[in-house]
């Protein structure tokens, strides 16, 4: 059985994820960010694309700010040419840091001396596809990962069946046509459930199910 699968992230009411430039905007308010990491706090493992890792450089752990927790998820990364910058804030937590790659994808040195576990995991076509990257995560055993962005990501996962809930926090800011968008690509028209839409102090959350 897989893991169950929540998308979950925040944006603009014209739908756009990050600034022109791919530059991070701060939607989430602060009821957002203690429901976000409560919600991770709740997930095993949670998976980003590699361009949101060295562009955003996120920790990708529960911050006791927003909400109290022993528990640091592992962090999944989508890197199908082993890009991601060594320096990343995921390795500075005891945790697993799980790279999925791509075929042929030469090693180069990660950090030898991470505190978190580095493991690489590749995927028999240049960039790995949705199936080989369920698989993967099904192997490590997960029951709960907590998919977060960026833009490509969210429209691998929702152009798939491999996904169970999305939350997404609109901000009550336009930011225009040159920000990015929350996803591209969509390839045909996909029916959801609407589940709760709820007022969360400035802003409000819209929950959609499969
Ligand atoms: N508002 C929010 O909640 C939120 C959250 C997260 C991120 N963001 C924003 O999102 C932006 C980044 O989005 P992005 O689309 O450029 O990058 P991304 O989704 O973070 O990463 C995409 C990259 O992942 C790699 N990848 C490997 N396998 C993939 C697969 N099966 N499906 C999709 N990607 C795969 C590809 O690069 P390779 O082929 O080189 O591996 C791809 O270019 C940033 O501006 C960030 O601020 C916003």
């Amino acid at each position: 059985m897989r893991p169950y699968i929540h998308i979950n992230f925040a944006c603009s009411l014209d739908g756009k994820i990050a600034l022109e430039g791919g530059i991070p905007y701060k939607f989430s308010n602060i009821l957002d960010l203690q429901r976000v990491h409560k919600l991770r706090s709740e997930s095993d493992a949670i998976l980003v694309g590699i361009n949101t890792i060295n562009n955003d450089d996120p920790k990708l752990v529960v911050n006791p700010k927003y909400f109290e927790s022993s528990n640091i998820p592992d962090a999944i990364v989508l890197d199908s040419k082993l890009r991601i910058n060594a320096s990343a804030r995921i390795f500075n937590y005891k945790r697993k840091v799980v790279i999925i790659t791509g075929i042929g994808t030469p090693d180069r040195p990660l950090p030898e001396n991470s505190v978190a576990e580095i493991i690489i995991r590749r995927c028999n076509s240049p960039r790995p596809d949705m199936e080989c990257l369920m698989r993967n995560i099904n192997e490590m055993g997960y029951t709960k990962v907590l998919i977060e962005g960026g833009k490509s990501v969210l429209t691998s996962f929702i152009n798939s069946e491999f996904w169970d809930e999305i939350t997404i926090f609109y901000s009550p800011v336009f930011v225009g046509d040159k920000g990015i968008s929350m996803m591209e690509g969509i390839d045909k028209v996909i029916k959801t459930k609407l589940g709760d839409v709820e007022k969360l102090g400035d802003g409000f959350l819209l929950t959609i199910k499969r």
